[in-house]
């Protein structure tokens, strides 16, 4: 979903002070073979948290050598019955490999239609652009996937978090209308996420 490259490469300067759709380049000549290389997906992530899950990300933040070339991957990895809560990625659509384990894969579409199987390792799924998905530990053991995505930064919008975990909050009285229950019920949601 990213814009064509002008150039072979343009490995990102993060430091720099313009700012702009992208990265500007470094420059060309203090390219190296290590720009290209990234070894962050080799190592398991930390699931020791409420949702047994951990996320490495490859994008253009953490791997500057992806800047302009449209694509990055992640590495998730999820504990015995851990949960990658539902999310979506604004610029991206997401392909997932299930390289451990067994998960259950589903997103939903916009027709609110729920679409989803159970992987084993070796298989894939995707997940179009946009649209709001999870993966879900199903097998006996850890299980673990990688993701990629036709941009070198999909953005993650986590439905939980952006309503119940906003800075500053959203009134209170938009989810008890959305969500058509009482304050309480919202109010126990948030303090989950505090
Ligand atoms: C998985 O859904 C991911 O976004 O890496
Ligand atoms: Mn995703």
């Amino acid at each position: 979903a990213d814009p064509d490259p002008l150039q072979d490469f343009c490995v990102a300067d993060l430091n720099a002070t313009v700012s702009l759709n992208g990265f500007p380049c470094k420059p060309a000549s203090e390219v190296t073979a290590d720009d290209f290389f990234f070894d962050g997906l080799s190592k398991e992530g930390n699931t020791d948290n409420p949702f047994g899950f951990g996320v490495t990300q490859g994008n253009v933040l953490t791997f500057p050598g992806l800047n302009t070339l449209g694509l990055s991957m992640n590495r998730v990895d999820l504990a015995r019955g851990g949960i990658n809560a539902p999310h979506s990625h604004p610029r991206a659509t997401e392909s997932i490999v299930v390289i451990k384990g067994k998960v259950l894969v589903g997103f939903v579409s916009t027709s609110s239609v729920y679409y989803y199987k159970v992987l084993t390792v070796g298989q894939m799924f995707v997940v179009p652009r946009g649209l709001v998905h999870f993966q879900y530990n199903v097998g006996h053991g850890k299980a673990t996937l990688i993701t990629a995505f036709n941009s070198q930064l999909p953005g993650a919008v986590v439905v939980s978090r952006t309503l119940f975990a906003s800075n500053p909050p959203l009134p209170v009285e938009i989810l008890t209308k959305a969500f058509q229950v009482d304050a309480s019920v919202i109010n126990s949601i948030k303090s989950k996420f505090a």
